[in-house]
């Protein structure tokens, strides 16, 4: 049976909360050289949007961890498939996240990069899942709080659909 999508954040909703979170950025980091690191794939959507809203300059990484594949499920294994190719050491860095669920993935990932040394290591997500956590993991700037749901478009997919729809949905 084909997916069904039910509309969650509409193009307007989540132009708004972009529009906010890259005001809240641009302020902390007004006289800081700030590095965004795009987690791959789901937040090149967000990251590109993200820094055409924020009024300071910034550099622009990307990582690559393993995602869920075909699944809905974190496996809570995760590897690093690209990492960063600059050193952090003494920069302000600043991780640019689709979704935290279980917090497994971003728990893996904040250890991995505090290990190169960054002089502070923050973390933008576009949608927080927090009662779904297994592990605490700290997000600094949240676009949307969810519950329950899995949820595509705006760069996020599932089985590597979606990733092209302008707003965000819930798979039922
Ligand atoms: P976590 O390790 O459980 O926190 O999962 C984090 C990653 O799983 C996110 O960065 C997404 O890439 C993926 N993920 C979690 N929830 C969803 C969802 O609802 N739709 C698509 N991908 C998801
Ligand atoms: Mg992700």
């Amino acid at each position: 049976m084909a997916a069904e999508l039910k509309l969650l954040f509409s193009q307007q909703e989540i132009a708004e909360t972009v529009t906010k979170l890259a005001r809240e950025i641009s302020a902390d980091y007004a006289d800081k050289q700030l590095i965004l690191i795009g987690v791959l794939k789901g937040a090149f959507v967000f990251l590109a949007d993200l820094i055409r809203a924020l009024t300071i300059p910034v550099e622009i990484e990307f990582i690559r961890i393993a995602s869920y594949g075909a699944h809905k499920e974190s496996s809570g294994e995760i590897k690093i498939k690209q990492d960063v190719e600059i050193v952090l050491e003494g920069k302000d860095v600043l991780v640019v996240e689709d979704i935290v669920d279980t917090g497994l993935s971003l728990t893996f990932l904040v250890d991995h990069l505090r290990r190169k040394n960054p002089s502070s290591l923050k973390v933008c997500a576009l949608v927080d899942k927090r009662t779904r956590r297994e592990i605490e993991a700290q997000v600094d700037y949240t676009g949307f709080v969810m519950d329950d749901g899995f949820i595509v478009g705006y760069g996020i997919d599932f089985n590597e659909e979606y990733r092209a729809l302008p707003e965000i949905f819930v798979v039922s």
